[in-house]
């Protein structure tokens, strides 16, 4: 059994999609291809992929409540490919958004419905995963958490010659464990995803997000964007940069 993987975002590095993908990677047997879907470029070989797969899962992010436009693009072209060639895939979505509620996924995934039912493929189901953003910080976080394991196990040799520091581990798997903690819903419907897809069933549609309460993701997400403000656009991106007036 042949599965596609498609990741639809146009960040070439470290997009929240490519994590999620990463993870339902791992529930998913057979032949697994990876494709990345960015530029009308990647259209001919991605369509390729198709001809001998039995799934495809396209994995992408919410943008204005919908598909981002260039992964439309790619539909329109798929949809004419599989109705030429007879082809019936299973079609499953991973579709991630920046805000919290991950059922803000609701109207991508009947884009999808509908895009299934056009092209003759068999709709698989999806997850839908809000928090996205935050999520994605968090495999961050973890190697993180990895090297300052490392780095106070050498200070423990340091210290007292032990290699083992009970302290530098009791730190290691309380961090780790609420990273794991935070993901447990995406893990949960992706592993359930994963059992769909290699037994070629239909999954349905499941939403879920980061588990923190509501509030404490807002202060995180006001903290986190305005250091993001300040590394990409300067604070307030460009409202107290000067404005270049069009000459009348
Ligand atoms: C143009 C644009 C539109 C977006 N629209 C929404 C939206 O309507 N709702 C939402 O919750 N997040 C929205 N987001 C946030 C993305 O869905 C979020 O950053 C996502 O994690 C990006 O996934 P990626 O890293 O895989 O590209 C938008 C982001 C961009 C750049």
């Amino acid at each position: 059994m042949k599965t596609v993987f498609i990741n639809g975002s146009p960040k070439k590095r470290l997009s929240a999609s490519s994590y999620f993908l990463f993870l339902q990677r791992l529930f998913v047997g057979g032949e697994k291809v990876s494709e990345t879907l960015r530029t009308p470029a990647d259209h001919g070989r991605i369509l390729a992929q198709l001809d001998d797969a039995q799934a495809v899962v396209f994995c992408l992010p919410l943008y204005v409540d919908a598909v981002p436009s260039h992964v439309l693009r790619f539909m329109e072209e798929m949809q004419a490919y599989c109705t030429q060639r007879g082809l019936h895939l299973a079609v499953y979505c991973i579709a991630n958004n920046g805000f919290i509620e991950g059922r803000q996924n609701e109207p991508l995934m009947q884009v999808f419905e509908h895009f299934c039912t056009r092209s003759g493929l068999t709709w698989g189901g999806g997850v839908g995963i809000g928090g996205g953003v935050m999520l994605n910080v968090t495999r961050i976080l973890f190697v993180v958490d990895i090297a300052l394991l490392v780095v106070n196990t050498v200070l423990s040799v340091a210290r007292t010659g032990s290699l083992f520091s009970p302290d530098a581990w009791v730190s290691f798997g309380t961090n780790a464990a609420l990273l794991l903690y935070f993901n447990l819903g995406v893990l949960f419907y992706l592993a359930r995803m994963g059992s769909a897809i290699r037994k070629g069933a239909p999954c349905g549609k499941k939403y879920t997000r980061i588990l923190i309460p509501s509030f404490v993701f807002i202060l995180f997400a006001d903290i986190f964007f305005v250091i993001i403000s300040l590394f990409q656009g300067g604070l307030f991106r460009g409202w107290l940069a000067k404005k270049a007036y069009e000459e009348r």
